[in-house]
């Protein structure tokens, strides 16, 4: 055992989508089939174009080079293009965008950048587990903003009062990670008169803004954006991060995206040197994303749709079980998140993998992410969350009548094994 890894290091919480990703591997090679419903990794095509352009790059290089840190300019280009004629967002130029590694990148490099070792970051509450690793490894506390099943996981008035005193921003995601919540115009508008009073940055995700579903206009659409209620004085405090895992399904190029106030900016990219540059090759792959039609947007957005309306209706039917599911399918994103009643989310996710097949005297199983774990998870406040799961519907409709069929023989199963 090597006795010089730190003790941080050590110590570094578990990540709860990929954390059970050993025991996956094991059953797989014992020959189990195993559905995956854990990670938030979409099943369907990226876009011809982005592998067209990143091609061509390759094909017309001759030395991969260093490029800028902030990014290729002529992808800042058309990124601030896509932002403003497709997105329809005002107030942004080039000088207030940077390309990172994905939005993981930009989330380390905006914590660094708007708070100081033990200051203070909220977010509602379950929330997407890297804002917490990442505040963790910046040595900065996090504050639970409460949110419920029962409420649909929506941002109430309550929730946002008695915010703590060193509080420096606030980051949510909406359409979220994990409860497919989107985010209306009075919890945006909440937000922001938080941050007008307390001067306090407002750090919104919205790297799922084109998974927002029952909306009936054709083409292109987005879910509501903090920036569509900010005023110029707002913009100062504001910061939106992107991802082309999502937007565009290229979740392996590792391209995302940070908008906010050009000295802030400017700052990012200082830190983001150090890093060179992102990979010149994705950022090729992104280069042509004003080609890419309406129809690549419409059809992704119909096939979630699809299946959250069929995974929603057979997991509502499981109530017998104990199965809870929020009061209305989650607006957006990819993500359901279910009660069990009476059911452990964490040792039932093992159990799964590990003893389920044998037990049920099947070749095929799941693989689900709990919501809390014993090191890390979705929750902030670890009393809450116990029995619940998330469920990632990036599978086939098939594939997620057959998951749901599983769920119900290994609820039942796993309850009389613990009786
Ligand atoms: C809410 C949220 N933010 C950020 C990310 C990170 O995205 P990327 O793949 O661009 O690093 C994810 C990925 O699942 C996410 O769900």
């Amino acid at each position: 055992m090597l006795n010089n890894i730190s003790q941080r290091a050590s110590e570094f919480p578990d990540n709860p989508i990929r954390g059970l990703e050993p025991l996956a591997n094991q059953a797989r090679a014992a020959g189990i089939n195993i559905i995956p419903l854990n990670i938030g990794a979409p099943d369907t095509f990226s876009p011809k174009q982005s592998i067209e352009s990143a091609v061509q790059f390759l094909q017309n290089t001759p030395a991969l080079k260093y490029g800028p840190s902030a990014g290729n300019l002529d992808l800042i280009a058309q990124l601030t293009r896509f932002y403003t004629k497709k997105c329809g967002f005002t107030g942004i130029s080039p000088e207030n965008l940077m390309v990172t590694q994905g939005a993981s990148e930009a989330l380390d490099l905006v914590f660094y950048a708007v708070a100081d070792q033990e200051d203070t970051i909220a977010t509602p509450d379950p929330t997407y587990p890297n804002y917490l690793t990442i505040a963790n490894k910046n040595s900065l506390k996090m504050y639970a903003l409460p949110t419920s099943i029962q409420a649909g996981f929506h941002l109430s008035k309550e929730s946002l009062e008695n915010l703590p005193e060193d509080l420096k921003a606030i980051i949510w995601s909406s359409p979220n990670n994990p409860t497919g919540a989107v985010y209306q115009e009075e919890e945006l508008q909440m937000l922001l008169e938080i941050s007008r009073q307390r001067k306090i940055w407002l750090i919104a995700d919205e790297v799922y803004r084109s998974l927002v579903f029952e909306q009936d206009k054709p083409g292109f659409y987005r879910a509501p954006s903090i920036l569509d209620y900010a005023t110029k004085e707002d913009l100062e405090r504001i910061i939106v991060l992107d991802s082309m895992s999502k937007l565009l399904g290229l979740c392996g190029a590792r391209i995302g995206s940070i908008t906010a106030p050009s000295e802030l900016i400017k700052t990012m990219v200082k830190i983001a040197s150090t890093r060179g540059c992102p990979s010149t090759i994705s950022q090729a792959a992104i280069t042509s994303i004003n080609e890419i039609p309406d129809s690549f947007f419409v059809d992704n957005r119909a096939v979630f749709q699809q299946r959250r309306d069929l995974l929603y209706t057979k997991l509502a039917e499981l109530a017998d079980l104990g199965v809870v599911v929020p009061p209305q399918p989650p607006e957006g994103a990819f993500y359901l998140v279910v009660e069990l009643t009476g059911i452990n989310g964490a040792d039932f996710a093992k159990w799964l993998l590990t003893e389920y097949p044998a037990l049920a005297k099947t070749k095929e199983t799941l693989f689900i992410t709990p919501m809390l774990t014993n090191s890390g998870g979705f929750y902030l406040d670890r009393s809450r969350g116990k029995s619940q799961i998330r469920l990632a519907y990036v599978i086939s409709e098939e594939l997620l009548v057959k998951a749901v069929e599983i769920l119900k023989k290994a609820i039942s199963l796993y309850l009389s094994t613990r009786k």
